[in-house]
């Protein structure tokens, strides 16, 4: 990276090892955030094409764009986008994809994106800026589609309580508010390790992002962009996510044991080779970054067969 990046990338020489950046190659940054991945591929040689939903990343990214000599452009689109867009730019098929799933330092730190918790700001959360804010879905939604939202992406135990103070202190508009909501109803203590708005922060936030969603079609949408042999590495952040990474390559990489869809499977081609080892952060990088002590990196090769069918979201 040139100057002080905003954001410390996580397990970036893992990441580089497992996506073998080739001069020559081509490669997908679906997760640009401050272009840590996309500068180191872009110094190995390859040409990378980088995707980012939020336009203040791809705005702020301009400056390295211009720096790379043609080799770097930003594309201003959702990663379950990359097929399509880049096969318009005939970029079609790639030697690496990698995802790093979730909110950059920026979004976080930056009060008025309405992200945080810890500093007040507009109830927003919206990565791309358009759509459902968190303010919409917490003042228009049922009280019984919240204490879901909480408890299926949250992993809130008492979604049902929260739910229930939200709709009580509804209309809410700012961050601080909707933290004090949450505080109250579960009995905040100062010395409590995690703040108990943690979880309900983290649920509104995938849900109004429809992070889920968004991964599983671009995975599917990275098996369909990749060449024979091309590398797919995928760092996320906490066990939802990581549950999807883990059984789309479990399926597609012939292992499904215990898979309900054994019959079905079976008769398929593995898209991707068996998959190695998750890698976590090691000693060192985890005291110079403590936000990489949740992550996960998974790394896997494509293998020649077809694509799978994709479940219905990816064209
Ligand atoms: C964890 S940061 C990536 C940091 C990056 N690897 C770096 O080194 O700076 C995640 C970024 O991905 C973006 N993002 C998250 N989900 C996305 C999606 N579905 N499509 C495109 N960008 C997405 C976010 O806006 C954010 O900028």
């Amino acid at each position: 990276m040139t100057g002080a990046a905003p954001h410390i990338p996580v397990l970036l020489d893992e990441v580089i090892a497992g996506l073998a950046p080739r001069p020559g190659e081509t490669h997908v940054d679906g997760t640009f955030g401050a272009g840590g991945y996309s500068w180191a591929l872009v110094q190995a040689g390859a040409r990378v094409y980088a995707f980012d939903r939020d336009p203040d990343a791809i705005y702020e990214g301009g400056a390295l764009e211009a720096a790379s000599n043609g080799k770097l452009t930003l594309h201003k689109q959702p990663f379950s986008h990359m097929y399509d867009e880049l096969r318009r730019m005939s970029a079609l098929p790639v030697d690496g994809v990698v995802l790093d799933i979730g909110v950059s330092s920026m979004q976080l730190d930056r009060a008025e994106r309405g992200f945080s918790f810890q500093a007040d700001g507009p109830l927003d959360m919206r990565m791309g800026r358009a759509g459902m804010s968190a303010a919409d879905f917490v003042n228009e939604a049922g009280e019984a589609e919240i204490a879901d939202v909480l408890y299926h992406l949250g992993e809130e135990r008492q979604s049902r309580r929260v739910a229930r103070a939200i709709v009580a202190a509804r209309p809410i508009t700012r961050t601080s508010e909707l933290a004090a909501v949450v505080r109250r109803a579960l009995g905040h203590r100062e010395h409590d390790k995690k703040d108990p708005a943690t979880r309900t922060f983290q649920a509104i936030r995938i849900h109004v992002n429809r992070e889920l969603e968004e991964l599983e079609d671009g995975l599917a949408a990275a098996e369909k962009a990749l060449a024979p042999g091309g590398r797919l590495a995928v760092v996320s952040f906490h066990s939802l996510e990581d549950r999807i990474v883990k059984r789309f390559l479990k399926e597609r990489s012939g292992a499904p044991a215990g898979s309900r869809h054994l019959p079905e499977l079976k008769s398929r081609a593995p898209s991707f080779e068996a998959v190695a080892k998750p890698v976590r952060a090691g000693e060192a990088e985890l005291a110079r970054n403590p936000r990489s002590r949740s992550a996960t990196l998974r790394v896997a090769r494509r293998t020649a067969a077809s694509p799978w069918a994709p479940k219905g979201r990816v064209s």
